[in-house]
């Protein structure tokens, strides 16, 4: 007996670098150029002054951040879970509602945690090709047309990497095709285009919702997430986690969270901002030979004819750009670039004008 053989054993998720050098143009995590909302700063600045209060263990509940949440989606604080980052309530989630013996779908392009949260959770999972142009087809994710029954569903809209958003009636298609178990809609990136699925929580007992404060909300490192869905769905979320961790938000997170939520009029100019420069960089990057997708989230997955995938991500990274690059064999040749800063983008379309001019000499 060795005790290796008691191991669980795992291929963990690679994340994104995140670069040590401040001259790099950092468009490879879908981070947010934006400070976040100026109450934010405000929090942090108490919190400094009054250390004290960490004595004490966070609100269990997140109240003050759930009731703002509530209150913003229209919903009832029954109705909200918080977590560490939506990875973490996604990883909740799985753990919570995929327990049948039927695999769960999710398509073979996309987050690529899914299969890692499968994996460590032991969930039997199969992935579902995305169409020829890179879409989702909901036919394939419906029991009644495959004709086998379906563990739970996953899926981004829009979906990531493509930037690809699926309308709101396919996302009802596939809810409403899959009565028996739980569909999970990741919203990561919906605050920047697509249609959100919240307005089909009333009549499907079956859907979750998840979001993220990482993106749109500028606060990646604070590490805030969050589900909607009925409060039957909810509560079994949340037995589950207080079986693992009461305390999850800590105090500062929830504070800060508050604030942000609470600045409705700075999160809509920041996330229009983002869309106006997504919207000019894509015609540019077009004009210099490249496809690019049609994205509806803060990034753009594109390729260019004649340089590999392989190439371009090192020759940008070679003039300090960093931008994401996956190997799976239909997307090798693709990049996803982060829209930044209006003068990060002109810079980045620089250096790629520059890219393919020594391409051509060569
Ligand atoms: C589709 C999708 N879902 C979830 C996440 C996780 O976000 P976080 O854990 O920062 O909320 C990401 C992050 O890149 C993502 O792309």
């Amino acid at each position: 007996m060795n005790w290796e053989n008691n191991v669980l054993r795992v291929t963990p998720y690679t994340a994104g670098e995140q670069p040590k050098d401040p001259e790099i143009i950092k468009l490879n995590t879908n981070e947010n150029p934006y400070p976040p909302a100026p109450g934010v700063s405000r929090v942090l600045d108490e919190m400094e002054h009054d250390p004290s209060k960490m004595r004490l263990y966070p609100d269990m509940d997140s109240t003050l951040l759930v009731e703002a949440l509530a209150r913003r989606e229209g919903v009832s604080p029954a109705q909200i879970f918080v977590g560490v980052g939506s990875d973490d309530v996604i990883s909740m989630a799985f753990m919570t509602f995929f327990r049948g013996t039927e695999k769960i779908l999710f398509p073979d392009i996309t987050y690529s945690f899914y299969s890692v949260w499968a994996e460590v959770h032991r969930i039997p999972y199969e992935t579902v090709p995305l169409t020829e142009d890179y879409r989702i087809r909901p036919e394939d994710y419906l029991p009644a047309v495959t004709g086998r029954p379906n563990g739970g569903v996953i899926f981004p809209n829009p979906n990531a990497p493509t930037g690809i958003a699926l309308p709101l009636a396919e996302v009802e298609r596939i809810v409403a095709g899959n009565p028996d178990s739980v569909v999970i809609v990741d919203e990561a990136y919906i605050d920047f285009g697509g249609e959100s699925a919240l307005p089909l929580l009333p009549k499907y007992e079956n859907l979750l919702v998840v979001r993220t404060f990482s993106k749109s909300r500028s606060l990646a490192g604070m590490r805030i997430g969050y589900a909607v869905g009925n409060e039957k769905l909810i509560s079994y979320l949340k037995d589950v986690k207080f079986s693992f961790n009461s305390y999850t938000m800590n105090l500062a997170a929830q504070k800060v969270g508050l604030a942000s939520v609470e600045d409705e009029v700075y999160f809509r100019a920041c996330t229009d901002r983002i869309c106006e420069t997504r919207d000019r960089f894509v015609p540019a990057l077009q004009e210099l030979g490249f496809e690019v997708l049609p994205s509806s989230a803060n990034f753009v997955f594109a390729r260019h004819p004649q340089i590999s995938g392989d190439d371009l991500l090192a020759q940008l990274r070679a003039r300090k750009v960093l931008v994401r690059h996956f190997t799976a064999p239909r997307i090798r040749d693709f990049l996803r670039i982060t829209i930044g800063t209006d003068a990060q983008m002109q810079s980045v379309l620089l250096t790629l004008e520059d890219i393919l001019r020594d391409a051509a000499d060569h």
